[in-house]
């Protein structure tokens, strides 16, 4: 008996293949002060991103809760959180469990961090206190993207090259 033919999918959304550090400085989405993220993948069927995310000397990423897990690899630098007391170091590999809930920083002697992380879901943003301040889903992030690309000169539709 011969083995079951596999044929190929049809419908299937184009790879990516890109330069994860792009040449072009537009391509990095301010998110806050000293604060950057580099789109490589919206994945708009299961909900989720990956990116990069770059911070400079001193930079925070306020305080926030993952409804689902993430992964990070640390390309560049170091940082840590200021509910843990490990650091993240260049060549690191961090998980964040469903429900952890954290606050980035990069400290004074970094000059910048270059992290890529995959993240499921979506970032609630919550104060000290625990109250929501704000949240990100693959959606939003999209729609920022837009706007930044469309102000920076490489026109709204360039994010599209990450949507899937
Ligand atoms: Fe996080």
């Amino acid at each position: 008996m011969s083995a079951p033919l596999i044929v190929p999918a049809t419908g299937i959304r184009p790879e990516i293949s890109v330069a994860a550090i792009p040449d072009d400085e537009r391509v990095w989405v301010p998110q806050d002060e000293r604060v950057w993220f580099r789109p490589l993948l919206f994945n708009t069927v299961s909900g989720g991103w990956c990116n990069l995310l770059r911070v400079r000397r001193s930079g925070i990423l306020s305080r926030h809760r993952h409804p689902m897990a993430v992964v990070g690899y640390v390309i560049k630098g170091r940082w840590r959180y200021l509910e843990h007391d490990w650091v993240a170091e260049e060549g690191s590999f961090v998980y964040e469990p469903p429900g952890e809930m954290h606050t980035l920083i990069v400290a004074e002697d970094c000059a910048e961090m270059i992290t890529f992380f995959s993240i499921g879901g979506a970032m609630v943003y919550v104060d000290a206190a625990g109250r929501q301040t704000g949240y990100e889903d693959v959606f939003t992030k999209i729609e920022m993207c837009r706007e930044h690309y469309a102000a920076a000169g490489l026109g709204g539709d360039y994010v599209e090259r990450f949507v899937r």
